[in-house]
């Protein structure tokens, strides 16, 4: 790539400018509170993707927030780069454990980034990794380097289950079609050891109500006579991880894509470091299913966990009482072949087969979405490969992971093509959490590397 390092050097300031105007709209999507804020967001991406260089731009209304789709096709000939990110983030709550406030973004030294970071919601996931490919763009047209076409597909709902954007790429599937998608969402291990992601965990989220008597009841005159809501909920929660912390719930593991023992030998060659891991959490031992590491626990192993439990009287001093009601968020992360709607429909049946007589419960499926696994012996995975070798100076680890990206099994189902998932962001950096940041470093590297990506594709596919 000629003069990226040049190009870089002599707009990064500019490049930082932008990223920090974008991070203080707070495009909460969760949050109806910030819908003006949402919809102002997605002009100011449409804005940003004309002045890179696409010739087209447009907001697509959706029943939600709007998707903004982007393309510049130099050569119907050449092959298509389809490239999706998301502009809405997560909430920014708890606030009091913000350094500093996480619309007013700012830059902090840390000592994995040393040379920076910009701390503000948004700044890692996704906005400052999906304005990395915006930035790739510019320098790709204005140098007039763009090897191939490329659309863009930005949307505001990905933190919130992406539901209309199903919806999108099933109506949209020709205007959409592509040879490779290219997503910046994710992780790598450590700025000296790149590593490109090759999987995404499923999800099914949940909702339960577990309801007693018909009213909040004093706890001496009922209490011990009747069930209480919480304690039940309580211990049918614990209930649902046997003592080795496998899951409970019948045919939860049936589907399991059980990897072999060489598999497991080669994802335990990635470097890390068990005490680094815990003294980064302040943790004495880490915690998980009998049998599996760290590494595999977090990526090719379900899970379920509670994300928020409520219930009963928890404002200042004591009040007596049994709550009439108590409730919980639960989250399962699944992995290859585990289908997230037969998840739901086996937990639903379990946990309300396991309530007893004197509660009622209810389970209210929330979102959820399929797992992905990518191959690394395709022309997108090796180009990537190469891409990042050009910029960090060694071969990336292919790495799955733990997180989530629904949207992307939808995106093989609908329109056929492969996802090739290239991070840059760390897992430290503290993302869904207070002092969410994004280094710099890490910034402009994405910004070096992705280019590299859009030649090699382009020189291997043809
Ligand atoms: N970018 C994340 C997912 C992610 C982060 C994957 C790091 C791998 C490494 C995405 O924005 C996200 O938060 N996804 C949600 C799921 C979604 C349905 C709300 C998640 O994983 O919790
Ligand atoms: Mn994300
Ligand atoms: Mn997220």
């Amino acid at each position: 790539m000629q003069g990226i390092n040049k190009y870089i050097e002599q707009n990064k300031n500019r490049f930082l400018e932008e990223l920090i105007d974008l991070l203080k709209i707070p495009s909460v999507s969760a949050d109806p509170a910030y819908s003006k804020d949402v919809l102002n967001t997605s002009v100011a991406v449409q804005k940003s993707l004309q002045e890179a260089g696409c010739d087209l731009v447009e907001i697509h209304e959706t029943a939600g927030y709007p998707i903004v789709y982007g393309e510049k096709i130099i050569d119907p000939a050449l092959p298509t780069i389809l490239v999706y990110g998301h502009y809405d983030v997560q909430p920014a709550d708890p606030i009091e454990l913000w350094n500093s406030p996480p619309y007013e973004p700012v830059i902090k030294k840390t000592n994995l980034h040393p040379q920076g970071a910009i701390f503000a919601r948004g700044a890692c996931d996704d906005k400052g990794q999906m304005y990395m490919h915006v930035k790739a763009l510019e320098f790709m047209v204005k140098t007039n380097q763009l090897p191939c076409n490329v659309k863009f597909m930005i949307e505001g709902e990905e933190e919130v289950g992406s539901d209309n954007l199903g919806i999108y790429v099933a109506n949209n599937k020709e205007k959409l079609a592509n040879d490779i998608i290219l997503i910046s969402d994710t992780g790598m291990i450590a700025n000296d050891v790149p590593s490109i992601t090759t999987g995404l965990r499923g999800l099914s989220y949940v909702e339960v109500e577990v309801t007693g008597p018909n009213r909040d009841l004093h706890s001496g005159l009922y209490g011990g006579a009747v069930a209480n809501p919480i304690n039940i909920l309580t211990k049918m929660i614990a209930s649902l991880h046997d003592e080795n912390n496998h899951i409970t719930v019948p045919g939860f593991y049936d589907k399991v894509e059980n990897l072999s023992k060489e598999e497991r030998a080669e994802m335990a060659k990635a470097p890390f470091s068990l005490e680094n891991y815990k003294k980064a959490l302040d943790i004495e031992a880490v915690y998980g299913e009998e049998g599996y590491t760290t590494n595999e626990r977090n990526s090719i192993r379900p899970t379920l966990d509670v994300n928020g439990i409520w219930g009963g009287y928890i404002g200042e001093g004591a009040k007596t009482v049994i709550a009439s009601q108590a409730f919980a968020k639960i989250s399962m992360r699944l992995v290859p072949n585990q289908d997230w709607e037969e998840i739901t429909e086996l937990f639903k049946t379990h946990f309300t087969s396991i309530a007893p007589k004197g509660v009622t419960v209810k389970v209210t499926p929330h979102h959820g979405g399929q797992g992905y696994v990518t191959p690394i012996d395709t022309i997108g995975y090796q180009a990537a490969s190469k891409a990042y070798e050009a910029t960090f100076g060694k071969k990336p680890i292919p790495q799955r992971s733990g997180g989530s990206i629904p949207i992307v099994a939808l995106f093989e189902q609908e329109l056929n093509s492969k996802t090739i998932l290239m991070g840059f962001g760390l897992d430290s950096d503290a993302i869904h959490s207070p002092n969410e940041h994004f280094g710099i470093w890490n910034y402009l590297k994405g910004i070096e590397t992705i280019p590299y990506f859009y030649k090699y594709f382009t020189e291997m596919k043809s």
